[in-house]
Parts: structure tokens; sequence; C-alpha cells
């Protein structure tokens, strides 16, 4: 079922089965997204393994508005660029989706001009953009963000810029704006994820001269033009976490396969000092319950550290664990808002001034109670479906709009591997 003919935003989680059996990793959300913002700067273009989110469909929608003519079916975006218009990326766009700011850097680069609307915070912080524009504006740009709206003009970035933070999207967007450079730009201090790599793959492959000084450092020298490519997407590192920790919470066993192990090396670790067993193959993770879950300190970072998308995650887990947990929050300024509903469901969550929170077991010994619970970003709404399947009695969660942002197919998969998963 396509993800723009889900419409059920309520699902019921009724009983406490172990999930068991085999999964594959949708196309990584998180790549595919700044690669199609990063699509102005082709010709023409082929991207397989592009999953089925609604996020992933405004992005396409961007894309046509600005005059790209093609596809999105089946995974595949093949989309003709050539008669790209430079129109404003109104907050309209931004405001459903932060990812469409990223549409300045290419279309600062393709055009010498980028206009979007500022995009508002969101429930997991603020998100500023002060780290975007702060490196147009060192490279040479003029910005102006007055009156809701950005717009950076520059005839050709150059120079150095080093980011006073690793922000994964202002990498991305830097890199797009410095594609086509008079000279060459060096910054420093990026983002490592495993998407800022593929976005550099991607681009020279397309024909960009894009080069790692050292592993915080990209030089770009400016090419004259991109040329059409065809480009497989990564698989999808947080989505396969989410299913493994299905697997270890429900005490049952779930391989994921069509990922990549290498990508998850912090969220493994955590998972085996929890007390699940993990095997790694080449493009396979398995994660199995196999006793009681010890409680654990885990600190959120930037790459390669643990992931503030595995959090909610986690979170789970530590409400299951034995002894208590100690939970921070490092890179977002408020991602806590699933540990209400979990309190709500019995677990006993205390969250501490510095975004810590210490997580316990229910004193209830049949652990958490089913309820009625909300959701209020889509990591949020995966996690809180996993609550759902380790609590005593039925689970309604709500706003599921969240969950189709990110996750493709998620209650299907999860119903094939045991669960008893209903759309209301
Ligand atoms: C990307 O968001 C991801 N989104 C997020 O995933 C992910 O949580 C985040 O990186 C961190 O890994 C996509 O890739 C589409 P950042 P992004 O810029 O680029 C601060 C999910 O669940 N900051 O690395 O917006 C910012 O406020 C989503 O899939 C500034 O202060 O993240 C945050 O505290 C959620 N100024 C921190 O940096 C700026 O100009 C990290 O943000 C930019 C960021």
């Amino acid at each position: 079922m396509s993800v723009l003919t889900k419409t059920k935003e309520t699902v019921i989680i009724s009983g406490q089965t172990p999930l068991f059996g085999t999964v594959t990793t949708q196309g990584s959300k998180n790549s595919a997204l700044p690669l199609l913002a990063a699509l102005p700067l082709l010709p023409e273009v082929e991207l397989t393994n592009v999953p089925d989110l609604t996020d992933i469909h405004v992005m396409v929608d961007v894309l046509k508005y600005l005059g790209a003519t093609g596809t999105f079916s089946e995974g595949v975006v093949k989309l003709d660029l050539r008669n790209l218009m430079n129109r404003p990326i109104s907050a309209d766009f931004t405001d459903q989706l932060r990812a469409s700011s990223l549409f300045m850097g290419s279309l600062l680069g393709k055009f010498g001009e980028g206009r979007v609307g500022m995009p508002g915070g969101c429930v997991i912080g603020s998100r500023p953009l002060d780290i975007h524009l702060n490196g147009f504006e060192s490279l040479g740009a003029e910005v102006d963000s007055t009156g809701g709206n950005i717009s950076v003009i520059s005839n050709g970035l150059e120079g150095h810029f080093t980011l006073p933070l690793p922000s994964v999207g202002a990498t991305q967007n830097l890199i797009c704006a410095s594609v086509f450079s008079p000279g060459e730009v060096k910054l420093h201090n990026i983002a490592i994820e495993p998407e800022i790599f593929e976005l550099v793959e991607f681009l020279n492959g397309a024909g960009a001269n894009i080069t790692f000084e050292n592993p915080k450092t990209l030089t770009i020298r400016g090419v004259k033009r991109l040329n059409p490519v065809q480009f497989n997407v990564q698989p999808d590192r947080i989505e396969a976490f989410t299913l493994l920790v299905a697997g270890v919470a429900t005490k049952g066993s779930v391989k994921v396969t069509h990922c990549r192990p290498e990508h998850l090396t912090a969220p493994l670790q955590a998972l085996e000092a929890m007390g699940a067993k993990v095997e790694v193959g080449e493009n396979w993770v398995e994660a199995s319950y196999v006793g009681p879950l010890k409680g654990i300190e885990v600190e959120t970072g930037f790459y390669p550290a643990f992931p503030t998308d595995c959090q909610q995650q986690i979170s789970i887990l530590m409400a299951l664990a034995e002894t208590p947990s100690i939970l921070s929050e490092k890179v977002f300024n408020s991602r806590f808002r699933h540990l209400d509903e979990l309190r709500n469901m019995g677990a006993q969550v205390k969250i501490t001034n510095d975004n810590s929170a210490i997580i316990q077991r229910s004193k209830n010994e049949k652990g958490m109670i089913g309820c009625t619970v909300d959701s209020y970003d889509l990591r949020g709404a995966a996690s809180m479906i996993i609550a759902g399947m380790v609590s005593e009695g039925v689970t309604t969660v709500k706003t599921l709009r969240y969950l189709y942002r990110g996750y493709e197919e998620f209650i299907e998969k999860l119903n094939r591997l045991g669960a008893e998963i209903s759309y209301r």
C-alpha cells in the first residue's frame, strides 16, 4: 500500500507476542532526502531503493514545482531536471519538511541564488539554520533572513569555513552550494554520518570534484557541470536498529538483512551491553533476547557516537531492564516527549535538567500496562508501537502520520514477524 494511501492515524496493539523472523531494510530516508535536494545540480537522475515515505513525496513535489519532470514509483525516482527554474521554496514546503531547506545549497550552486521559507522548529528542538547561513556568508554569499524567508545570493563560493559543530544538514547544504565554485572551498569539522559520504559519492559519480583531506575536512574544487547519473540509495540504518530493538524488546529474535552493520557500531554495542545477543554478517544483523536486560548509560552524540535517532527506541528497552539506566540527549534540545508516554504506561522516568533521564522498569510486576499513547515525531511513533507490543493489555497509538514520514511498511513488517497490530 503506497504511503499516499495510508490515512489511518491510529493502531491498536494487543498481546505481548515475541517477534521472530527475518526482515529487509528500506532505503535510507536520511540519505534519499539530501540526494533529492542535490538534484537541481544535475541534468537527469535515476535513484533506486528510494523508500516510499511522505517526506520523500514532499521532496519530489518540490522538484516538480521547480520544473522537474518524471516519476517516483516502485522505489525509483527518475527525473529530467534540464528545464529547472529557480523559484522560492516557500514556507508551505519548509514548514512541512525541514529537509526542503537543503534546496538552498543546490539552488545557490546552480543559479547563484537560493530562496527558502524559514523552516519551523519541531517537537525535537529549535533546529536553527545559523550554521548553514554563516557558512554561505563566510564563503562569499550575501544572506538575507528577514521576514520569515531566507535569500542567499552569490556569484560563486570560495574559501574556508569551519563548522562550529558537525551539523549534517549544514554540511550537505555547503557541499551542494560549492560544487560549481569558480575556485575551491574547504570545509572543516564537517559531519561524518554515512549519509554525508553517500552524498559525496553521488556527486562525484555525477562529475563533481570533492575530496576528503582528512575524515573531518573536505575540499570541493569547482567543476563546470554535472552529468546524468544512476545511483542506489544505501539501507536505512535507523530503521534497521528500530526493528532489532522490536525483536529484543518482545523477547524474540529479529534478523535484518540488506543493511550495513558498520553503520550501527554504537547502537549494537548498546544492545549487547544491555544483555541482548547480537550476531553480525556482511549485510545483516540479528539481535536476540537471551535473558533479563541490564540497565546502561547512553549519551547521544554526533556520528560515530550513539545516534539521537536511536534514542527513543533504546529508551523502551531501558524501561524493561532489571536495573536503572541513564539516557542523555546531547544533540537536540527536546527529544524526550515519548518519555511522558512511557511514564503513563507505568515506566519509572525521572528527567533531570541537563537533558538526562533516569529510566527504570515499572514497579508493577506485570511490567508496563497498555493504554492510549500519542506520537510526536517519527522515531517516537515507532518507539510507542514497540512499547505497546511489550505492555500488558491493549495499547492504542495515535498520530501515525509521523510514522509514515520515516518508516515504509513498519506495521506490516512487525505483523509479519508475529505482532498483532491492527489499523483503526
Ligand atoms: C539530520 O537532521 C537528520 N535529518 C536528523 O534525523 C538527525 O537527527 C540529525 O541529522 C542528527 O543526526 C535528515 O538527515 C533529514 P543537524 P539535521 O543539523 O541535519 C543544531 C530523523 O529522525 N544546529 O546535524 O537537521 C541542531 O539544532 C531526523 O530522521 C544548529 O544549531 O541535524 C541540532 O541540535 C530527526 N544550527 C544539532 O545541530 C544549524 O545551523 C544537529 O543538527 C544546524 C544545526
